[in-house]
């Protein structure tokens, strides 16, 4: 099971990036190929037919999601952080702990009606996937549903992502 693949293959680092923060290292994962191929293999057989645009937010979103979309044979679209992509862009400010965060997407990188899946690695307290989802629809396109490898489910996010299809393959 993918399940068990990912938490084999998940490092436990502590006090990263601050003090008292275990932080949930999927380097691992991306390093064993069997292990990640069966992963993206996953994804791409429950979305098939049911999406057309695959969308990652940086950075390890995006080590999921090109695999995903190449394997699905669809279009990958980034999620970047504020100016970073070169073309036009809309943009979506969001909230941190401390401070507020930018991201962006090319404003002709998706269409309206596009079903779209959007991708990351993790789910924590969900403000990112919020301020993506946000992007997206701003676009026109549809958000069908929302995957994660992991989800910290003791943070909450996924109450910032109410009213979505959302799914982390692991809950810890
Ligand atoms: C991490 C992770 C998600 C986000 C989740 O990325 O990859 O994108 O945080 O956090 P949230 O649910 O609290 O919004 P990070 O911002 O650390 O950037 P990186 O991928 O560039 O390391």
């Amino acid at each position: 099971m993918v399940e068990e693949l990912i938490l084999e293959h998940t490092r436990d680092v502590a006090d990263f990036p601050e003090p008292g923060v275990q932080f949930k290292d999927l380097t691992p994962l991306f390093a064993a190929p069997e292990a990640f191929r069966s992963v993206v293999d996953d994804i791409g057989s429950r979305y098939r037919a049911a999406v057309d645009v695959v969308v990652g937010i940086e950075a390890r979103g995006f080590i999921l999601a090109a695999p995903v979309a190449m394997a699905m044979d669809l279009p990958f679209v980034p999620v970047r952080k504020a100016g970073k992509l070169p073309g036009p862009t809309l943009r979506q400010e969001y909230s941190l702990e401390y401070g507020t965060a930018t991201i962006e997407v090319h404003s002709d990188s998706l269409a309206a009606g596009q079903r779209v899946l959007l991708l990351d690695d993790v789910l924590a307290t969900g403000g990112t996937a919020a301020a993506a989802a946000s992007l997206i629809e701003r676009t026109g396109a549809r958000v069908a549903a929302i995957e994660m490898l992991m989800e910290l489910g003791f943070l909450g996010g996924r109450a910032k992502l109410a009213g979505y299809d959302v799914n982390a393959i692991v809950s810890v």
